[in-house]
């Protein structure tokens, strides 16, 4: 019996066999695989040769291009978000992210640039947001260098924790409530399951943690910020959805643009954010419960006319309702664009894990398009 492994680094895939393949085996495999060691360098090398990689899919464009995290190890796979000849194909069909991957890939000789570092972070303040019933949430402050803070200013930042020494399928996803360009980033985190109980645990014993980041595609619809942040916006944000709030509020702000938070404490039971928000000089209501969970005040506020954009901040759940009111509205109503924090599980955030996927597309690096609203109405993901 023939027995395959892959590992991959930054820039090779490497097959190791672990018993000796038959000869039929052998013959099937295209001659590119035989190189010595088992490694085939890059797809285009690969393609040269008449291998395949994947079938077509469409193009999205991704949060990390021109960063300096792209090309990522997903172009040496054959498997870029965004580039459909790094997929193999021979025309071009790209989300146009701004830059041409392809050529960032040839020019960086036809390999992956490193993906995020891991680092220590020092964990410099901790207080319970609540520590009430089966609920208990706390907000950190921690010091990580002032190079991964500064990239974490943008909205919809967060960075993966873990207890040190932990492996990767401990982290945790996120978001950054405020980030200083001296090295601080805010956090805040619900204790739910395994990954968070750990973290939380880890934190008692010892003041480290490991951070890995920035990673930017915790709000989908960024270009719709970036386009209308500079005129109304209403946030709309409940429980821990509220921490991806300041720096959504901050950009907002500093853009010269005007906006409007709905806060609620959700399943969390409280809110946590109005000392941010008063400071930053953002207006907010904090809402009272209320049976239709707020669907009708929020109504009110869209049919004033006056917002260009609502953002989602919460649960897939709230997501739907805000898209379920916004498609009710009467016709000739001024409809705002639609951005929504993610709420998918991520496990790498680099591409590579597949936890995050939806609809074959993954959510850590893909800018869904406005199609994508419909699996978040249809409770696919
Ligand atoms: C971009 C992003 C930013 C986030 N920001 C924050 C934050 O600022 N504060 C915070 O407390 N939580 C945040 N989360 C959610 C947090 O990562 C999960 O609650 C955590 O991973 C749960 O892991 P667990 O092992 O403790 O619980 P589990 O037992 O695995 O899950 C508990 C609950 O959380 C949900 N969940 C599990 N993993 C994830 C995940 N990776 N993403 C979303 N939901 C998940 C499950 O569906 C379940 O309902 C964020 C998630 C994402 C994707
Ligand atoms: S989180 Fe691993 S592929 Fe997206």
């Amino acid at each position: 019996m023939l027995s395959v492994s892959a590992t991959v680094d930054s820039s090779h895939l490497h097959l190791h066999c672990q018993s000796l393949p038959s000869q039929d085996f052998i013959d099937s495999l295209p001659e590119a695989l035989f190189r010595n060691p088992m490694t085939f360098q890059n797809p285009l090398t690969y393609l040269e040769e008449g291998g395949k990689i994947m079938s077509s899919r469409p193009s999205l464009p991704c949060f990390d291009a021109g960063s300096e995290y792209c090309p990522c190890v997903l172009a040496d796979l054959g498997q870029c978000v965004s580039c459909s000849m790094l997929r193999g194909e021979s025309v071009c069909n790209c989300g146009w992210s701004g830059i041409c991957v392809f050529d960032d890939y040839t020019r960086n000789g036809q390999t992956a640039k490193p993906g995020r570092a891991e680092v220590l972070g020092t964990v410099i303040e901790r207080r319970d947001i609540s520590d009430t019933g089966t609920c208990k949430a706390f907000l950190s402050r921690l010091c990580v260098p002032p190079f991964l803070a500064r990239w974490c200013l943008f909205p919809g930042s967060f960075v993966m924790l873990r207890p040190e020494g932990t492996r990767e399928a401990y982290n945790v996803p996120v978001s950054i409530m405020e980030a200083s360009t001296d090295g601080v980033l805010e956090v805040a985190v619900e204790v739910q399951g395994p990954k968070t109980i750990a973290l939380e645990y880890a934190l008692h014993q010892n003041n480290k943690i490991t951070v890995t980041g920035p990673f930017w595609s915790g709000l989908q619809g960024l270009s719709d910020l970036a386009r209308l942040g500079t005129g109304n916006s209403l946030i709309v944000a409940k429980g821990m959805g509220q921490a991806a709030v300041p720096q959504i509020a901050k950009y907002i702000l500093h853009r010269g643009g005007s906006l409007m938070a709905l806060i609620g404490p959700g399943t969390l039971g409280h809110v946590f954010i109005c000392d941010n928000l008063q400071r930053l000089g953002a207006a907010f209501h904090v809402l009272p419960r209320s049976k239709d969970h707020n669907i009708g005040r929020l109504k009110q506020e869209v049919e004033t006319g006056k917002y260009g954009l609502i953002i989602s901040s919460g649960s897939p759940l709230q997501h739907q309702g805000i898209l379920s009111m916004l498609a009710g509205l009467p016709e000739g109503q001024a409809i705002p664009n639609f951005s929504w924090t993610s709420h998918l599980t991520m496990t790498c955030a680099e591409g590579i894990c597949g936890s995050c996927l939806v609809s074959g597309f993954r959510g850590c690096k893909a800018k869904f398009d406005r199609s994508f609203e419909a699996y978040l109405s249809s409770k696919t993901v």
